[in-house]
Formats: C-alpha cells, sequence, structure tokens
C-alpha cells in the first residue's frame, strides 16, 4: 500500500511537477495536491518537449488514467480553476476532484494581496495569504458553501467586497482608483454563476476517498508545491508562503495518517533559485548567475519574474530532509550546472569549490563529486537524479 510524498527542499521551482509527471506515467493511480494554490507552476515537457503549466490542478491531470484531488489544504481561485479545466480540457465526472472544504480565494483576497502583500512580501498577488488567513479566522467561504449555497455565499463575498471598498475610501482612496477594481469584481459576479455550477461538477463527493483508495492498495503520490524554504513553519517567516509544504501540511490536508506515508521523496536543484524577500546565502553574483538563468530558464512560470540563483545550499537542505524524514532525493537540473565554469556548493554557511561537471554521468569526476558531498552532507544514500528536461529524462535509484 504505498504512498509517496514529492516535496521541494528548497524554495520552490525544484521541478517537483516534471517528478511527479514521471511518477505518473510509470507508477501513481492517485495524485493528491495538498497545499497552496495558483501561486505554484509546475511545469512538465512531455518526449518531444511539449510544455505544460499546471498551477492549481494537479500534473496527473496531463493523463488520462489519473485519479486527481485536490485536497482540502489548498485554497482555489474558482475563476482560476475554471479557465485551467477549459484549457487542459478536462471533462466533469472523469479523473479530477476537489475538496468541498476547501476555502476559495475571493476577488477581495487578491485586491488585498496585490495592495498589501505583493511589494512588502514579493508574493504572487494570486490572494493565497488574504485567503489563508481568512480560513484561521474562520471567515472563509468553502467550495461545498458555493456549490450548495450560490446565492447566500455570493452575498457574503459581495458584502466583504464592499467592506473592502468602503475601507479603502475612508482611507482616502478616490472612487477613480476604486474603480479597476470594481469593474473586476462586477465582471467575476457575472461569470459567478456559471463558475459555481462548473465547480460543482468536480466537487469531491467522499471526503474520506483517500483511506479508500489506500485500502485498495492504489498508488498514492502527493504532490507538493512550493519548498520547505517557503514553509510558513519555518524560519524564514514572514518571508514564506502562508501553507505548509512538508509531510505536516501534507497530513492535515489529506487525512492520511503518518504511517501511511511510505516514502518521502525530496527534489532539489543542484544549483538554488528564488524569488521574492527573505536572505539569500548562497546568492551568485561573479556572474555565473547568468549562465544558470538562462540555461535553466529561471523565470517564473506564474508570475514570469525572473528567478535569483545562488550555489546548492546543503545547510537548508539537511534541515528540511531532517525535519521531514526525507527518504530519497531526486537532483534536478544537474545537465544546467554542466555550463558552469567554476560551479561551488554552499555548507556550514560557506561556499566551497567544485570540479566542473563535464556531463551528466557517474564517471564523470565532477558529476561523481556533486552527488557524493550531496550524499556526505544530507546522509541520504538514496539519490535519483534527471540527465535533461523531457520526460524520461530520470534515473532513478535502484
Ligand atoms: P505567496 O505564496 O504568493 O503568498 O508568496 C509568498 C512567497 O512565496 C513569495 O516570495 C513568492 O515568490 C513565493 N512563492 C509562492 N509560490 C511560489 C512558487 O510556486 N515558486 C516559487 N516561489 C513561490
Ligand atoms: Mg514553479
Amino acid at each position: 500500500m504505498p504512498t509517496k510524498l514529492v516535496l521541494g527542499l528548497q524554495h520552490g521551482d525544484e521541478g517537483k511537477g516534471r517528478v511527479v509527471d514521471d511518477l505518473v506515467q510509470t507508477w501513481a493511480d492517485v495524485v493528491v495536491r495538498f497545499q497552496g494554490g495558483g501561486n505554484a507552476g509546475h511545469t512538465v515537457y512531455d518526449r518531444r518537449g511539449n510544455k505544460f503549466v499546471t498551477h492549481i490542478l494537479p500534473v496527473g491531470i496531463l493523463s488520462r488514467e489519473t485519479i486527481n484531488i485536490i485536497a482540502r489544504g489548498c485554497v482555489v481561485d474558482i475563476e482560476e480553476f475554471c479557465q485551467e479545466v477549459a484549457e487542459l480540457n478536462v471533462k466533469p465526472g472523469a479523473n479530477l476532484s476537489v475538496s468541498g472544504f476547501c476555502p476559495i480565494i475571493e476577488p477581495m483576497h487578491k485586491i488585498i494581496d496585490r495592495l498589501k502583500y505583493q511589494k512588502k512580501l514579493g508574493t504572487t498577488a494570486k490572494g493565497i495569504g488574504p485567503a489563508y488567513s481568512d480560513f484561521y479566522a474562520r471567515d472563509s467561504i468553502l467550495v461545498k458553501d458555493i456549490v450548495d449555497f450560490p446565492e447566500e455565499s455570493l452575498i457574503k463575498i459581495q458584502s466583504k467586497f464592499f467592506g473592502l471598498q468602503e475601507k479603502r475610501a475612508q482611507d482616502g482612496e478616490s472612487l477613480e482608483d476604486l474603480k479597476p477594481d470594481f469593474d473586476l469584481f462586477n465582471n467575476w459576479v457575472v461569470k459567478y454563476k456559471e463558475m459555481s455550477e462548473i465547480l460543482g461538477l468536480y466537487r469531491l463527493n467522499n471526503e474520506n476517498v483517500l483511506q479508500d483508495y489506500y485500502k485498495k492498495s492504489y498508488n498514492i503520490l502527493l504532490e507538493g508545491a512550493q519548498g520547505s524554504g517557503l514553509n510558513i513553519f519555518s524560519d524564514n517567516y514572514p518571508d514564506v508562503t502562508s501553507s505548509a509544504p512538508s509531510v505536516g501540511g501534507a497530513l492535515n490536508s489529506t487525512g492520511l495518517n503518518h504511517n501511511q506515508i511510505d516514502e518521502v521523496i525530496g527534489v532539489i536543484k543542484s544549483y538554488k533559485t528564488k524569488v521574492g524577500s527573505g536572505s539569500f546565502p548562497s546568492i551568485i553574483t561573479d556572474g555565473q548567475e547568468k549562465i544558470l538563468a538562462e540555461v535553466g530558464q529561471e523565470f517564473g512560470a506564474t508570475t514570469g519574474r525572473p528567478r535569483q540563483c545562488g550555489w546548492l545550499d546543503l545547510d537548508e537542505v539537511k534541515h528540511a530532509v531532517l525535519q521531514n524524514g526525507v527518504d530519497h532525493l531526486c537532483v534536478v537540473k544537474t545537465d544546467v550546472m554542466t555550463h558552469i565554469e567554476r560551479p561551488f556548493f554552499f555548507v556550514h554557511g560557506r561556499k566551497y569549490k567544485m570540479t566542473k561537471i563535464r556531463s551528466v554521468d557517474i564517471n564523470d569526476v565532477g558529476f561523481d563529486e556533486l552527488l557524493n558531498t550531496i550524499k556526505l552532507h544530507t546522509e541520504i544514500n538514496k539519490i535519483s537524479f534527471t540527465t535533461g528536461p523531457r520526460r524520461g529524462d530520470i534515473v532513478w535509484f535502484s
């Protein structure tokens, strides 16, 4: 009865999407997204190099045979959900369901995020933090509220939105300033009835279904978004996201227990990237960061923002390994490192020079050194790695 959990152990954008995609092709029956929302962007290239990006939908949606669930720990923007479902042509009643207990991201949440947190913390402005704030304050409108009581829910959403606009007016914003948000909101309200009906077609009808699948020995894959460095329960607070990309977050959201997680796979890039505010001790400033950014295509899949690049920080990885009981590491974008003339890694608070990596091959001195350095400092011997960007370019530990 195996359940695998895929977590990012850095600052998001480790390449979890393609690792999940590989397991979908070869192993998983069910894929569960358990935290975050449309702030995530999981990029997958198939064998021909065609690119797919998912935001709120689990990566398993790229395969018709896989069952996909958005669990209650996720926040759902119903407009983006409907768009993504339409773009990827996901038929209702087929292979996607969303928990009735997911809080929705209201238009108001996106406005607050844009006005208050986008500059301050470098958030994605997708409304994630404000939506989770309402959840913990127990003021959320849940998916089931929208589906079962669409009119009452709309009245609540409207009154929250008007309350915000009133406060903005009291704080001195002119009607002209407020108008674009009124327009956006009215637009949303026009589409609301249709969106709530579409959402209803995908609502999960059995909230305990994962325990049932587990009993039936289905292969269950729990798909993390973001990464340990962005965990709200981390020392990086407040430069974090508002959910827990961790074993703890997965258990809370899915209703599985700790004995039911059989393998925790931690995904790391062979260097590191970060978007948004917060300290970045291993940041590169010798010009080689530009090569990583260009060859590694380090631009946000959701926001298009350039990502800052740094050396692989093994202090951070070791911490995440311990905290999550990681069993198995998957090292990605090793091919990108072959373009770097003077590679380093970072451990115990300082950087160390490495041998140049000439090719992604365990007989290459530089590559062998990279894998052994990771093993030494994380004490994880089970290491898989990718050899290129496409589906199938992955060597699993055996
Ligand atoms: P939020 O999740 O939009 O609230 O943003 C909070 C922080 O997390 C910001 O620094 C974002 O750049 C970062 N962040 C959120 N989602 C992702 C992601 O999927 N990849 C990388 N960074 C992310
Ligand atoms: Mg991403």
